[in-house]
């Protein structure tokens, strides 16, 4: 890179330059890693550098001032006052000019981070959600074009709020563009894809590849008749895996990414990040490549948009994902986010068992206090299903059975276990490995779906505390807190699904319910209803949360043991002092001796929830069922 020699003034290119030589180093040695064998690489690699040019001059100077503003201020997705939300555009608000006249909506629960669902163009029919994408530089038409998407970017920006969106880079939807090439024959787009042109190297890759859909899309290749080949298929037929070996499908990428930054888009959700790297013998899932092109990817960002960080998004235990969010020689500079996947099982799983040893355990041993330059999405529920990440290890080290534990929390949540309070529907089951996933939305999944039925207000109560200590502790624990529509009005199971017939095969759609606004309305009006109580106390939450400093996600946060199964406790280190914050797991009376908390290094017993002294009749703390305190 040539560098400039003292400029008198920081022009546009100085800029550029010395942002690129900021990231050079990152991305690079990344992309040698990875393409140095390849005929096209350094051909693709110049193209690469124009690129990169071209969308720096094409960016739009408010979003040149948002990439300086976020240079200065690079811990801005740390803050507590970053709060998220997550939707689809149809169900929250109709299309994309309904989203603008939500966003007081949003603001009133101080959200400043919002996650559009996949609103790029997807193939006609089942589109997994909008996950299988045909075009990604055009909006889904049901909800508008790219000028209603700039409109909305801009919009959320002048309130501060950041939007993400979904980039599904593993696969395409068999439609793209390329696909259709590829299809048709032309060698270079077929070289976009892993196609195969009879079954010996699928068989030998099916040996060690899981499933991912196992009742409706079982196995990871499709045949087609007109192509005469194999498509490796990992998630549905209709979603062709990328071949990311090919330098070229790396610059495709860079291109989408670079074009999404210059519409305003803030967030970028890499999705199903763990796929992008085929090996034989492996699951084919997180190989060493998968940080490399993850990195360099953040790479390309932090010298184009600095503005734009990265989400990443792998469902997978906590050894394979915390490497998402930089570790070894990619620490600080891989995701910024990822999603806090074994906070979310492992909150269901002590909700269950009303015990938090596997709890404590799990987050205490496998995840370090404090990330660089990163931290995690946490959240109870999101679009997708719940799967059991607990690892035999780790349920071995508190003397259960991994496999028995993952079967109970499936049939506890589906509501099949004897004296179970919560209502959900099985998903991906796979007889053959006994595996089975979770759908349902967090108020029927903590309880109040049966309670309502059944009419039972004290069973109402105890739900409503049961969502109510989740989002306490997503709110806490260090990371944004990613609120899934409806939760915060308790929205429950939609079973309408089931007379829909792209979604009927999918039990997920459970939980993606079209928003309620008259229940909003009612919410306000009665703030004593079960949805008034949990949109006031989520509101609440938030407000408190935004407003301690301590909270801010790069002070440690420090796992501690209280020698009670149904507390859940940490703390955060901040410099100048601690929170402690306490969650009971149990729907029965608890208490903490004072003399521990003090060894926590908190004194003055003052909760921040509450906003009151925590009384101590007899040097203990007396905790409600369900309680949730964050003690300063
Ligand atoms: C991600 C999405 C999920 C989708 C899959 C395939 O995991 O969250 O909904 O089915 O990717 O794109």
């Amino acid at each position: 890179m040539p560098r400039r020699a003292a400029p008198s003034s920081v022009d546009d290119d100085t800029l550029f330059d010395l942002r690129y030589a900021r990231a050079e180093g990152d991305l690079w040695p990344m992309y040698d890693r990875l393409y140095a064998g390849h005929p096209d690489a350094a051909k693709v690699r110049d193209a690469l550098d124009q690129l990169m040019r071209r969308y720096w001059n094409a960016r739009p100077a408010d979003l040149k001032l948002l990439d300086l503003t976020r240079d200065l201020e690079p811990d801005w997705f740390q803050k507590p006052d970053r709060i998220g939300y997550v939707f689809y555009i149809d169900r929250f608000a109709g299309d994309l000019r309904g989203v603008e006249s939500r966003l007081d909506y949003l603001g009133d629960m101080g959200v400043t981070y919002v996650h559009f669902m996949p609103c790029l163009k997807p193939r006609p029919g089942d589109s997994d959600g909008g996950y299988s994408v045909m075009d990604y530089r055009a909006i889904n038409p049901a909800y508008g074009d790219m000028a209603d998407f700039e409109a909305a970017t801009r919009a959320a920006r002048a309130r501060g709020i950041s939007v993400c969106v979904d980039l599904v880079i593993n696969h395409t939807a068999k439609e793209h563009d390329w696909a259709l090439k590829a299809r048709a024959g032309d060698p270079a787009y077929l070289d976009y894809y892993l196609t195969f042109e009879d079954d010996t190297l699928p068989r030998q890759y099916e040996r060690s590849l899981l499933e991912v859909f196992p009742e409706t899309a079982p196995g990871n290749f499709t045949w087609y008749d007109d192509m005469q080949r194999w498509v490796w298929t990992s998630f549905n037929e209709h979603q062709w895996d990328l071949n990311w070996a090919n330098p070229q499908v790396f610059f495709e990428m860079v291109e989408v990414m670079l074009f999404l930054a210059n519409k305003g888009v803030e967030v970028l959700r890499l999705d199903a990040v763990a796929f992008l790297w085929k090996r034989m013998g492996t699951r084919c899932q997180s190989e060493p490549e998968c940080h490399m092109l993850l990195q360099a990817l953040r790479a390309a960002c932090r010298i184009v948009c600095p503005a734009v960080i990265h989400l990443e998004e792998a469902i997978v235990g906590p050894e394979e994902m915390l490497p998402y969010l930089g570790r070894g020689e990619h620490d600080g500079k891989e995701g910024n986010l990822a999603y806090h996947n074994s906070l979310m099982v492992q909150f269901w799983s002590a909700l269950a068992s009303r015990d938090t040893g596997l709890m404590t355990h799990t987050l205490g041993t496998h995840f370090p206090p404090a990330l660089t330059n990163a931290t995690y999405a946490t959240y109870l529920r999101c679009h997708d299903d719940i799967g059991w990440a607990v690892t035999d290890e780790d349920a071995g080290a508190l003397g259960l059975s991994g496999a028995a534990h993952r079967r109970f929390l499936s049939e506890f949540y589906d509501g099949s276990f004897p004296g179970s309070f919560a209502k959900g529907a099985l998903f991906g089951v796979n007889e053959e490995t006994g595996d089975a996933r979770i759908s349902g939305t967090c108020a029927s999944l903590a309880g109040l779906e049966r309670a309502l039925e059944e009419q039972d207000a004290e069973a109402v109560n105890r739900a409503i505390d049961r969502i109510l200590m989740g989002h306490a502790l997503i709110a806490s624990f260090g990371g944004i807190p990613l609120i899934y529509m409806g939760d915060e009005i308790a929205l429950l199971n939609d079973y309408g699904y089931l007379d829909i017939a792209d979604h009927a095969h999918d039990s997920r759609w459970l939980h993606r319910p079209h928003m309620d606004w008259a229940a909003v309305k009612a919410a306000r009006a009665q703030p004593q209803s079960a949805a008034g109580r949990v949109l006031g106390g989520l509101t609440a939450i938030l407000t408190a949360r935004a407003r301690t400093p301590e909270l801010h996600a790069k002070y440690a946060t420090d796992i501690l043991e209280t020698g009670r199964p149904a507390l859940f406790a940490f703390a955060r280190r901040a410099p100048t002092g601690s929170i402690l914050c306490v969650f009971n797991f149990r729907e029965t009376w608890q208490s903490l001796p004072t003399g521990w908390v003090a060894q926590q290094g908190v004194r003055d017993g003052h909760d921040i929830l509450s906003d009151g002294a925590l009384g101590a009749p007899d040097g203990q703390i007396p905790l409600p069922p369900y309680a949730r305190v964050w003690i300063r």
